[in-house]
């Protein structure tokens, strides 16, 4: 048994580092993110010699280097603070996380105290307490609030945190807000609008180009010498240039291939970038079923089971071994479902509209039959192999 433990250790492998591929690496450079990342600099700079610096929203499309580029700033802020022994205290929150006005009061209230309890407390003692510390320490604490789409009583958070600079008399607070969701400023009440947005940066998509500088730099850290070919990174390039300039699916794809390439321990082709594409787009989708609602998970389940035993219309010769299927045979097996699963079934109209959202998100296709089966009716075919599909849509209900 301890023999393939060991067979893994000595198993030759084309990494160097593959830590640097994961997607929780923040490399040292950050290659065409220098003018945000001095304008961030700049922006916080004051608070160095005890100044409120402006609050600022960070905002572009995913995988366009905002997270990075903003904990790098930090890191650096950190290191100056010590250096010229500055009162600069920092906290990184992810609202995905920490989703609530409540819970980031208390990751700043533990990070200002972090040797005091705030268990059981309300949000007001919470407030209070972090101001109190502020004002005592007369720092200049930035809280950076991640994902801050995310936050449920954002308003609220946002009045907070700004009415405290009224309140206090020595130190400040200031913000820095960081969104992919480019209408939720819009979305915001015009107080937390003007109040964050005092200063505003977007971070463009990358195009391929600088896609590919981004994935030779890791190439270089990640993979021992001469094991990836440079057409094989052009094309995750170009891929990951399409899916709106999303550096972290280029390394999505770039660590895919490779660990397609390292079971035969050959060098990473074109066809091992190809076959990521595939995996990865195949795992974006199994995590979008997990996040579907109740009612759309149940027709999607009933789609998968009809299409993993083959449908009527299979079985009737249409399509050969098209494993098309009728929408009234999907809504018979819906309530079915729903039967089983002590869900209310709700009527055909809605299972339409279902299946219309469904389609939408690429999980099914549709298409009108040809005259002949049954008049015309609505044929509707799975996206996805239906064992996974059925694997996705029960983990989510276990959970
Ligand atoms: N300029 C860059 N150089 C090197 N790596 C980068 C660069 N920009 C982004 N990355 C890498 O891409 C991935 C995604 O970056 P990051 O998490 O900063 O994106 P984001 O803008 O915060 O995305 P999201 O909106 O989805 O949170 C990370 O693994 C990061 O290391
Ligand atoms: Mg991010």
């Amino acid at each position: 048994m301890q023999d393939i433990f060991e067979q893994e250790m000595s198993r030759p492998t084309i990494f160097k580092d593959r830590n640097v591929l994961s997607p929780h690496y923040i490399p040292d450079h950050l290659p065409y993110r220098d003018g945000e990342i001095t304008r961030i600099m700049k922006a916080i700079a004051p608070s160095l010699s005890q100044k409120r610096p402006n609050n600022i929203f960070v905002y572009g499309k995913t995988g366009t280097g905002k997270t990075s580029s903003t904990k790098h700033v930090l890191s650096r802020l950190g290191e100056a603070a010590q250096k010229y022994e500055a009162p600069v205290e920092q906290v990184y929150i992810n609202c995905r996380i920490h989703n609530t006005k409540y819970q980031v009061l208390l990751k700043c209230a533990e990070r200002l105290c972090p040797e005091e309890s705030f268990m059981g407390h309300p949000a007001t003692f919470l407030y209070e307490r972090l101001l109190k510390e502020v004002a005592k320490k007369a720092v200049t604490f930035i809280v950076v609030l991640d994902e801050i789409d995310k936050t449920k009583d954002l308003d609220e958070l946002m009045y907070s945190l700004t009415r405290s600079n009224d309140d206090l008399l020595q130190g400040h607070i200031a913000l820095i807000g960081i969104s992919n969701k480019i209408d939720f400023k819009e979305k915001l009440d015009p107080r937390s609008k003007s109040t964050l947005c005092q200063e505003e940066m977007v971070f463009a998509p990358y195009n391929a180009e600088q896609l590919q500088a981004i994935l030779k730099e890791r190439t270089v850290e990640g993979f021992k010498e001469g094991y990836v070919e440079d057409s094989a990174i052009a094309l995750a390039s170009a891929y990951a240039a399409q899916e709106s300039g999303d550096a972290r699916y280029a390394l999505k794809l770039l660590l895919k291939a490779g660990e397609i390439a390292d079971e035969q321990n050959k060098r990473v082709t074109d066809e091992d970038v190809k076959n990521a594409r595939n995996a990865v787009e195949e795992d974006i989708v199994l995590e979008l079923i997990q996040t579907l609602p109740d009612q759309q998970s149940i027709v999607l389940f009933s789609v998968a089971t009809l299409t993993e035993e083959g449908g009527k219309y299979q079985r009737l010769g249409g399509g050969g071994n098209d494993p098309a299927l009728f929408s009234g045979e999907v809504y018979q097996r819906y309530q079915t479902v729903c039967k089983q699963w002590h869900r209310n079934a709700r009527s055909a109209r809605w299972v339409r509209e279902y299946l219309n959202e469904l389609e939408m998100l690429g999980l099914i296709t549709t298409e009108l039959s040809g005259k002949g089966i049954r008049g015309q009716t609505r044929l509707i075919r799975l996206s996805f192999p239906a064992e996974k599909v059925l694997s996705a849509v029960q983990k989510r209900f276990a959970e």
